[in-house]
């Protein structure tokens, strides 16, 4: 029996850590083995691409290179986690997966150069279940800001706003694509309410593959 492969996808400051780990818990108190991961990441050798890719804010490479990094990453993290823990009967908890690099590094006019990324870097393998973290640009990039320590909107962030809006909208059409596998969850509300329904998804997804 395979374990289920869940991913959590969403913006800035819409608590994809904490609902991962809550999860994470709620799974292991109900027996099951529970592997969490992230991308970029996981891997010796994916980590060290998301240094390249992310260290120091910089950007260094253009869109489609930083696309095919991200896969490379991906392909990496596969082979050497994701696969091999489910095959185990584990269940995979990842923090971000796909939908980032659709929605992140997706342009008008490179729909199918990153989807034959995605082909090569899956292996066939989708997730079972992706939670859509969903929340207005102005409450997560206070989230965000809060954590961070600073204070009110400057220029900077009023852009960020903008480009939060459309990337959440780029995750809701996703969803709205592929309502088997997205479920889209409000996360402005209590964490413990956002956590049960959570829970209750996977949960009637691990009874249905029992
Ligand atoms: P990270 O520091 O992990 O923070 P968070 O998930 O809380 O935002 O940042 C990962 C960054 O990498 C994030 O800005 C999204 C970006 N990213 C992509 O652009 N494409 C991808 O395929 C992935 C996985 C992440």
């Amino acid at each position: 029996m395979t374990g289920l492969f869940v991913t959590f996808e969403g913006g800035e400051g819409s608590g994809k850590s904490t609902q991962i780990a809550r999860l994470a818990d709620s799974l292991k108190a109900d027996g099951r083995q529970v592997v969490v991961t992230r991308e970029p990441g996981g891997t010796t050798g994916a980590d060290i691409l998301r240094e390249v890719v992310l260290a120091g804010g910089a950007k260094r490479f253009g869109n489609d290179a930083e696309a095919a990094l991200f896969a490379a990453a991906r392909a990496d993290h596969m082979e050497c986690v994701i696969l091999p823990a489910l095959a185990a009967g584990h269940d995979v908890l990842c923090d971000r997966f796909v939908d980032s690099t659709r929605v992140y590094q997706g342009r008008p006019d490179n729909a199918a150069y990153l989807a034959a990324l995605e082909r090569a870097a899956l292996a066939g393998r989708m997730p079972d279940l992706t939670f859509i973290l969903d929340v207005p640009a102005e409450v997560g990039l206070k989230r965000a800001a809060g954590r961070r320590g600073t204070g009110g909107a400057d220029r900077f962030e009023a852009e960020e706003a903008s480009l939060h809006e459309a990337r959440r909208l780029a995750f809701l059409t996703i969803a709205a694509q592929e309502p088997e596998r997205c479920i889209i969850v409000d996360a402005t509300g209590p964490v413990d309410e956002i956590a049960q329904t959570i829970l209750d998804h996977v949960r009637v997804r691990a009874a249905a593959e029992a």
